[in-house]
């Protein structure tokens, strides 16, 4: 178990697992939870890929449909939470972010770097989330009309580092990602 005494450290720490999870198709940093306020009133989380992270500017990239349910959620409410849990080394990060959602021609330089059988992705016929008759009354179509890319600008970052003693602490943009140790 890693013993941080430092709070740089710490948050470099952090930041080494998350680009692990766009190097790495198997790290679980791959697969964060998304979590946005729904129209009423629970909280919505999902499982979303995470496209880039960006430490330089503090932010995390997600792609997705715009018709999806959580574009409304953004829309009424762009402040989100994004919760990894890393088993191999014990550590949850919690990130509390704006979202900047971009969709329509600025996006068309990144819809050119997803692969053909990933861009079905973006364009399911009806929507995600409409009831259906059964399980695969659905369809397929590609549509960069329907693409989205969520720009998740970092505004806190959590850190739990589970061991025989557990670690605990709090970094913020407003204080220049200084941090600060916490109970656990
Ligand atoms: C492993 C995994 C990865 C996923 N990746 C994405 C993704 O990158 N983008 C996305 O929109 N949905 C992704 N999904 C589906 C979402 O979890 C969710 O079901 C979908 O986006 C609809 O969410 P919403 O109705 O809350 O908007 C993924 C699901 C799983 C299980």
């Amino acid at each position: 178990m890693k013993a941080f005494q430092k709070l740089d450290d710490f948050l470099d720490f952090c930041w080494v697992q998350i680009s692990r999870g766009k190097a790495d198709k198997k790290s679980p940093a791959r697969h964060p939870t998304f979590v946005t306020s729904s129209l009423d009133g629970f909280p919505n989380a999902r499982t979303l890929v995470m496209r880039r992270s960006d430490r330089k500017n503090n932010q995390i990239e997600f792609h997705t449909d715009t018709a999806s349910s959580k574009m409304l959620a953004l829309e009424e409410n762009p402040h989100a939470v994004i919760h990894f849990w890393l088993p191999k080394v014990q550590l949850q990060i919690q990130m509390d972010v704006d979202v900047e959602v971009k969709f329509g021609d600025i996006t068309i330089p990144k819809w050119r770097n997803v692969p053909s059988n990933s861009r079905i992705a973006y364009g399911t016929i009806p929507s995600p989330g409409t009831v259906i008759e059964s399980p695969l009354a659905y369809d397929h179509s590609s549509d960069q009309k329907r693409f989205a890319v969520l720009v998740c600008h970092i505004q806190s970052i959590q850190l739990l580092l589970l061991g025989v003693k557990h670690i605990r602490a709090c970094y913020k943009k407003t204080t220049n990602w200084q941090g600060e140790w916490l109970s656990p």
